[in-house]
């Protein structure tokens, strides 16, 4: 990214000083899982493209193979057509543009999409950059059956997973864009549940942790209208250890194997329920919360809530 940040600028000044500078090829395919930040990036191309002169306009248009390929004989040129006059002057993303090619059908019109995607490519090079996403192995295999697109185009970045310390900072900068803190209990909770969501099937990276963060803001709100006593600005803005572990993630591990938990808080399958069985796993004091229900703040809120 840096590179193809650094090429531009150079090519840029070459320009100024009359130095010869070549349309460098800007067609480009991100790689990796979702939620990697590949559409945020193509948006901040677009528009750094558009700053540097690249590109007029700079927008972006995002589509995948039901927005470019049609149903019938004679559709998928014309749907095709229109996406490449929107993103005229822009960035072109296509997600999963592997799903374009499908070799077990002869005469399908990915085919015939890809086709026009081409000719497009090459008339309009100077006012169209085109980004293909998706996951790294589908693409290569797109590419070794598409030599026509492999060889247009001149960039590969691939978007690798992020670390738990990445997405815990990628969370804790939603969260203060949005005014709102992580109690320190919180935080602790929210890097166990991160590492948690980390190992689950439907993972999605950064998008998880918008997610992840909605959810939270759900559970905050659940909690301070159904609490007594006013609500002060910092109620709002702090989401607390309870509201973390509120979460799913938490009871859905506790069903499986359970992890390191004091043999005494282990609920036996007998009858006899313990005298205070604490909710949730291990889950700290929180001496911030008062006592629920007491007076709801806002009560017709509060009934419609939890009523
Ligand atoms: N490096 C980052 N820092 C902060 N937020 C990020 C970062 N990368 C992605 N996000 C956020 O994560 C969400 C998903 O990102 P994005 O849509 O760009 O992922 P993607 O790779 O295109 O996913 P998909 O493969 O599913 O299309 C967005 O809300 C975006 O703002
Ligand atoms: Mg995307």
């Amino acid at each position: 990214m840096r590179e193809i940040g650094a090429l531009l600028l150079v090519d840029n000044l070459r320009g100024r000083f009359g130095l010869s500078a070549s349309r460098p090829s800007l067609h480009m395919c991100f790689t990796g899982s979702p939620g990697t930040g590949k559409t945020t990036l193509a948006a901040r191309m677009g528009e750094l493209l558009r700053e540097l002169g690249y590109l007029r306009k700079g927008q972006l248009v995002s589509v995948t193979r039901d927005d470019l390929v049609g149903q019938y004989v004679g559709h998928t040129a014309p749907k095709t057509k229109e996406v490449l006059k929107r993103a005229l002057g822009g960035v072109l993303l296509i997600d999963e543009a592997y799903y374009l090619y499908r070799p077990d059908n002869e005469r399908d019109y990915g085919q015939e999409a890809i086709e026009i995607l081409l000719q497009f490519m090459e008339a309009h090079r100077d006012d169209l950059v085109v980004i293909l996403a998706g996951y790294r192995s589908r693409m290569d295999v797109f590419f070794q059956s598409n030599p026509g697109m492999a060889s247009r185009i001149g960039h590969h970045i691939d978007f690798p997973d992020f670390s738990l310390d990445e997405l815990m900072q990628i969370a804790e900068l939603m969260l203060a864009r949005e005014q709102y803190l992580l109690a320190p209990a919180a935080r602790d909770a929210f890097r166990e549940y991160i590492g948690l969501r980390m190992s689950q099937p439907r993972f999605a990276n950064a998008r998880s942790m918008r997610n992840a963060i909605d959810r939270l803001r759900l559970r905050q709100a659940r909690r301070i209208v159904a609490g007594a006593g006013p609500i002060g600005r910092d109620d709002l803005i702090r989401l607390t250890a309870t509201d973390v572990r509120g979460s799913r993630v938490f009871s859905d591990t506790l069903a499986t194997p359970p992890v390191a938990t004091p043999p005494s808080a282990v609920r036996s399958t007998g009858p006899a329920a313990p005298p205070s069985a604490a909710p949730g796993p291990a889950a700290p004091p929180s001496a911030a919360l008062p006592p629920a229900a007491l007076r709801p703040a806002v009560p017709s809120l509060a009934t419609e809530l939890t009523g």
